[in-house]
């Protein structure tokens, strides 16, 4: 018996929870099924709550500092989820990852210089660099029997010297790859020969499923780890990311101090008292809680994947090997992409991500998020049946 109960439904609408309370903004309705924004319907580890709990009913709130239990909680944890051994030094906290990745760029980049990314990828690798004017050079991964795959031959072609930095996923969302040890490696070795610093995204690493397993970037060689900015949080494992709380880890001295000089003059660094908190506790006490989501998440993946074999052949799951996400490769249903997200949005009434949000490599693709208890999608793939065969 499972001692935590993911079947539990507890209505989200009226919390301000983009995937609920934002439906009719985005969707132009709010009579769908929410299946979109990267967070889970199921509540956080016990501990965490309660930690939090205990903690406000203090009832004062002054300023506070990170004590060293939440530094260790952060190095024990990656040493024994991870095998990488870090130091205190090499961390520091960032207000998210995707502020994070501004910030390197910001520290590291100028006008001039470009970013690479490889599409199809969370849609703001591509639309932060382009905010802050970097141009972005495509090196989009390759779809090889049912599974994505980098192009390091195309990547060295398209890198120039005006590229100074390149956004890694790892592992990768939308695509659910947990990256070998072999292709990170090729990776940093590409980077470093070219001086192109790596910012290695990891948000997705603890949600490594079966028994696939994860690599921190920075750990597959010495040249990764003296060229990389790797950037951590427990938002997603322990699904927290309401209570902001990332991290950057650099083992690289000189790149470390530029960086933290960077966030020190405006205190990016500086967490809240909740953050902090959340992220030690979760940390210390929530391995159990990940293990069970992590078997809970695989089962939902095998459930849609097969609903889809039976039922819905024109629609193949690429399965993942992290995290909650699956990519739908609904090329067979011969529909534009505007079609096919009125088929899903108006037709099976699903709030799923539009594929092609995350590149021109994603039109023909859906993202679902199955973060959900199962009868959520059970109900949600007999919608999609009935839709198609409609
Ligand atoms: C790869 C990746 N990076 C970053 C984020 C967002 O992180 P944050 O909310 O800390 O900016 C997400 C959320 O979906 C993600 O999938």
């Amino acid at each position: 018996m499972n001692s935590f109960n993911f079947n539990e439904i507890i209505d989200r609408k009226g919390t301000n929870a983009i995937k609920t309370d934002a439906l009719k903004e985005r969707f132009g309705r709010d009579d769908l099924i929410p299946m979109w924004v990267a967070d889970m319907d199921f509540a956080s580890p016990p501990t965490v709550t309660q930690a939090i709990i205990e903690r406000a009913k203090h009832g004062l709130f002054g300023y506070t500092f990170e004590g060293d239990e939440y530094y260790n909680a952060i190095i024990n944890w990656t040493k024994n989820q991870h095998n990488w051994t870090i130091e205190k030094d090499w961390i520091s906290f960032i207000p998210g990852i995707v502020k994070g990745i501004a910030f390197v760029l910001d520290c590291f980049t100028s006008k001039e210089d470009k970013v690479v990314i490889q599409p199809p990828v969370y849609h703001p690798f591509r639309i932060i660099p382009e905010l802050h004017r970097r141009e972005v050079v495509d090196n989009p991964l390759k779809l090889e029997a049912g599974q994505y795959r980098m192009d390091l031959e195309n990547l060295k072609q398209v890198i120039s010297p005006d590229c100074k930095v390149l956004i890694l996923c790892n592992p990768h969302n939308p695509g659910g790859r947990v990256w070998t040890k072999q292709e990170l490696s090729d990776i940093a070795e590409i980077c470093y020969d070219n001086n192109i610093l790596v910012i290695s995204d990891e948000i997705h690493a603890d949600l490594a499923l079966q028994n696939h397993k994860h690599i921190p970037f920075a750990s597959v060689s010495e040249k990764a780890a003296m060229n990389s900015i790797t950037l951590m949080a427990p938002s997603k494992t322990f699904n927290i990311a309401g209570i902001v709380s990332s991290f950057s880890v650099i083992p690289n001295k000189d790149l470390r101090e530029k960086f933290h000089a960077y966030l020190t003059k405006s205190e990016l660094n500086h967490g809240d008292l909740f953050a902090y908190l959340a992220a030690q506790v979760a940390y210390e006490t929530g391995e159990e809680w990940l293990k069970e989501a992590k078997e809970y998440l695989w089962q939902n993946i095998c459930y849609v994947d097969d609903y889809l074999k039976k039922n819905i052949p024109q629609i193949k799951a690429i399965i993942p090997e992290a995290s909650f996400l699956i990519w739908l490769d609904c090329k067979a249903l011969n529909l534009s992409q505007e079609d096919l997200v009125s088929l899903f949005v108006n037709d099976a009434k699903l709030a799923l991500n539009d594929g092609s949000m995350f590149g021109k490599e994603g039109e023909g693709f859906m993202r679902m998020n199955i973060g959900t208890p199962r009868s959520v999608i059970e109900r949600a793939m007999d919608n999609l049946f009935k839709a198609v065969n409609k």
